[in-house]
């Protein structure tokens, strides 16, 4: 099942993540073409030499890749079973360990755990069980391997057995469920869950809150956390890159394009997202369309700009709500715009200097998940931002504990509390926005990714 590539130097720095650092795509005349991934991650292992990343593939590109023997130096990509792939992504990483940690189930008819469920939990463990065998083989004596995120949760603790000699750490960027909700998951999956992660030697977490679940977690449900040790790491921004790319010639191009498309003299709410249960974008245009209705000094004067990027969409519950956010905004726009005014401009295409353009132009950003690991946008806005940019921050993402202060912060089910946020961004004087704008690009570059990444690699090595 996993495809060997030509022999590498035992590398002494291993990552492993679901996703990695590169994808393919297969073009109509059978070429390969490769597409490099951005994020944290990619960034951070810039740092280090003498290193491997082992990875998914994850489409038909990417698998014709590992065929065809296509590869980058440093990256193994599994190519795993795509049936057994999709029943440990979509099944269980995205349908039930995403859910629970995002508290994202309706409870009264869901989750409900039966044959299929276990189903597809052996394939999760098939799926796991091949990352951990692409580390033991690559890892050189007494190497430092950083596992990554909820969908290797089994990782660390296989591993453990196949290699006592390596350096084992696992990284949650998402949040850590409470207690009680983790006890949703069957009591042998919660056990094997905890014990997996456990397997590690440190086991680290965007921030203390989600740390903190997780001991509760181990504590209620195992006595205790055992020997590994537990570590706190709030990733930041790049601000050099950020800002570099935010100059770019084809970022100057979407902002023309985006100041078109919001006219002249109108202030703007940005938001940019995955179109991801767990941000909220529905709420977000519910309070939009409060400001509207309740201060109609507003209309024709604002515009909300809302990226919503496609995430996901091989699962129904993702589609569903990505046409529920089309249908609000078009709703909005049915009720509310004028021949001369679109209130929701809804871009759905990814597209990534154009979103750096909406950051440069903001004059609010919107960001009100449900429950968030950390939120880079709320991060990246203010450290590109052109004029100052007063953010509206749900008190449930990560970013809250170091962005908190400067925020206005909501309560993300709060639709009125939300549109009150909105009218006090949207009024904050100039001087203020941009002080505050300033202390948030500071909290926001305090742990760049490089430095992110190394001291976590320096603190398993200490251990
Ligand atoms: C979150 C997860 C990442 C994941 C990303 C995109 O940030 O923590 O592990 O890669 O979402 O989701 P996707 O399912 O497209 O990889």
């Amino acid at each position: 099942m996993v495809s060997e590539h030509a022999p590498q130097p035992a590398a002494q720095v291993l990552v492993a993540s679901n996703r990695g650092p590169v994808s393919y795509a297969l073009n109509e005349d059978g070429s390969l073409e490769a597409k490099r991934g951005g994020g944290g991650l990619v960034s951070g292992l810039s740092a280090v030499d003498d290193k491997m990343w082992v990875c998914a593939a994850l489409g038909d590109g990417d698998r014709e890749a590992v065929r065809r023997g296509v590869g980058e130096p440093g990256v193994r990509m599994l190519d795993i079973d795509a049936d057994v792939h999709a029943d440990a992504y979509n099944g269980i990483a995205n349908s039930v360990l995403w859910f629970v940690h995002h508290l994202l189930y309706q409870t009264p008819v869901e989750p409900v755990f039966d044959a299929e469920f276990r189903r597809q939990w052996a394939a999760f463990e098939t799926y796991n069980r091949a990352f951990a065998e692409a580390l033991a083989e690559e890892a050189g004596e007494g190497a430092a391997v950083l596992v990554q995120d909820y969908h290797l949760v089994l990782v660390p603790g296989m591993l453990r057995e196949l290699r006592p000699d390596l350096r084992i750490g696992h990284f949650s960027h998402t949040p850590w469920a409470p207690v009680d909700y983790f006890r949703l998951l069957p009591d042998d999956i919660a056990e094997q869950v905890l014990r997996g992660i456990l397997g590690a030697d440190r086991a680290a977490f965007l921030t203390r809150r989600w740390a903190d679940a997780f001991i509760g977690c181990c504590t209620e449900i195992l006595g205790g956390t055992g020997r590994t040790r537990i570590g706190v790491h709030g990733l930041g921004v790049d601000a050099d890159f950020l800002r570099r790319r935010a100059h770019e010639a084809d970022v100057d191009d979407r902002m023309a394009a985006l100041r078109e498309q919001v006219g002249p003299d109108r202030r703007t709410i940005v938001r940019v997202d995955r179109t991801e249960l767990s941000k909220n974008i529905v709420r977000g245009m519910l309070a939009y369309r409060a400001l509207l209705d309740e201060r109609p000094e507003w209309r024709g004067r604002v515009v909300h700009v809302a990226f919503a990027y496609p995430s996901r969409q091989d699962l129904a519950v993702y589609r569903e709500y990505t046409a529920e956010v089309r249908r609000v905004a078009a709703d909005i726009n049915a009720v509310h715009g004028t021949a001369d005014w679109t209130p929701v401009v809804l871009h759905v295409k990814d597209d990534f200097a154009r979103s750096l353009a909406a950051y440069r132009l903001a004059d609010v950003a919107l960001v009100n998940p449900i429950r968030d690991g950390m939120n880079l946008v709320a991060k990246e806005v203010p450290v590109v931002s052109d004029h100052g940019c007063a953010l509206v921050l749900s008190r449930e993402a990560g970013a809250y504990e170091e962005l908190g202060d400067d925020a206005i912060t909501v309560n993300p089910y709060d639709v009125s509390a939300t549109a009150d946020a909105l009218h006090e961004a949207l009024t904050m004087g100039d001087d203020e926005r941009a002080e505050r704008t300033e202390r948030l690009a500071a909290a926001a570059t305090a742990l760049p990714p490089q430095q992110w990444f190394l001291d976590q690699l320096e603190a398993l090595r200490q251990g």
